[in-house]
């Protein structure tokens, strides 16, 4: 059996729910499922209840992954259009700001051009204040970073553009968008994007089987959108779960949320195409690792390594995961890749489906350093 260390991963998208929605997930356990996965270091999503927009829910949120996270975690503030400039004040300690700005699960929602407008102008300002664009104060700021679907896609390129902002497409799903962004990037735009595990390896054929289990905000691709990003993964900066965990009760009801785990399954899954040869090792570390990494200016980690089985076949099943969701779209797919220990700050934090990391023993990123860490 081939075994190979790899350096522990990171996921950018993560949803892990707390404050608000602690029956779907909370800072232990998707941090758990994290290490599960390989991952060691996530950024968490700010459309929990409250949502983080301000300094003040940015420090509670702050509070809960002191007390609970098992692997390193950076967190970003969601714009609204009533706390515009809220963004400011938290930015040191943000590791970027998010603009949902197309339907989805919550209710942080910024659609109109002149909210989008005024934020790109202030984080512009902002930079211009903190010694320009390309000075290290400014890199601290982070890109912002968006849910921008279809038509949304160009208008997000042409503010960052008007405004030399950074910005980073998360979970693009269509061959439109992926291909636009190519341009974008040619045309030397500064723009970044990243692609999901599930709009890699699930398409709108998988929906007559999952039903709301494939349900998800960008929908499923059809097989035409999946083969593109396939394509186009020279343009693909970052591979992220949009890990985001509802019950499997709410999943079967009348209005199942949008939204499915994936945080313990993107490494395997990702394995499973490097037998395949669909992929390389370099390219899994490439975009799990040193791009998110840059995008969003995190710190090393000192001996943190993941150690896999590249050999080990194995079938995914709802209860191996280790989401409070307990379940996975994945589940009856038949892998080539096992995570059998992580290693993180020089501990062993899991080890045979086990986590024997304690809560709190993660620590919490802000823009390139580390802010709190408990021992
Ligand atoms: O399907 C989704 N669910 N997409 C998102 O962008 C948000 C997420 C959630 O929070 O449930
Ligand atoms: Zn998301």
């Amino acid at each position: 059996m081939a075994k190979i260390q790899l350096p522990g991963l990171i996921d950018a998208h993560v949803h892990l729910r707390e404050p608000g929605y602690t029956h779907k997930e909370d800072l232990f356990t998707g941090t758990s499922a994290a290490l599960a996965g390989g991952v060691t270091t996530v950024l968490d999503m700010p459309n929990t209840v409250p949502s983080t927009s301000t300094p003040e829910r940015l420090a509670e949120k702050v509070a809960l992954a002191v007390d609970k996270a098992v692997c390193d975690v950076g967190l970003f503030v969601g714009a609204t259009s009533s706390d515009l400039d809220a963004y400011l004040p938290a930015a040191q300690y943000a590791c970027a700001l998010k603009i949902y700005v197309n339907e989805t699960f919550g209710s942080l929602r910024v659609d109109d051009l002149s909210t989008m407008h005024r934020l790109f102008r202030t984080w512009a300002e902002r930079a211009d204040e903190l010694g320009g664009w390309r000075s290290e104060a400014a890199k601290g700021l982070g890109p912002i970073a968006v849910h921008a679907e279809d038509l949304m896609v160009p208008v997000c390129v042409l503010l960052s553009d008007l405004y030399d902002v950074p910005l980073h497409v998360v979970h693009v799903s269509r061959r439109s968008e992926i291909e636009l962004i190519r341009v974008a990037k040619e045309k030397g735009s500064r723009v970044t994007c990243e692609v999901t595990p599930h709009h890699l390896f699930l398409s709108t054929e998988d929906l007559p089987r999952l039903g709301a289990r494939g349900d998800m905000r960008p929908h499923l691709g059809t097989p035409d959108d999946v083969a593109a990003m396939w394509e186009n993964l020279d343009v693909v900066d970052i591979f992220a779960t949009d890990h985001a965990p509802h019950t499997l009760l709410e999943k079967a009801s009348e209005t199942p949320p949008p939204g499915v785990p994936g945080v313990q399954t993107m490494l395997p899954l990702l394995l499973t195409a490097v037998h395949a040869g669909r992929l390389t090792v370099e390219d899994i570390i490439t975009r799990c690792v040193d791009a998110p990494r840059r995008v969003y200016s995190l710190p090393a980690q000192a001996d943190t390594f993941v150690e896999v089985d590249v050999d080990a076949e194995w079938t995914v099943s709802d209860e191996a995961m280790l989401s409070r969701s307990q379940w996975t779209p994945f589940a009856g797919m038949s892998l080539r890749g096992r995570v059998e220990r992580v290693t993180y700050l020089g501990r062993i934090v899991y080890e045979e489906g086990q986590v024997l990391a304690k809560p709190g023993s993660g620590r919490v990123l802000f823009q390139g350093r580390v802010l709190f860490q408990s021992e």
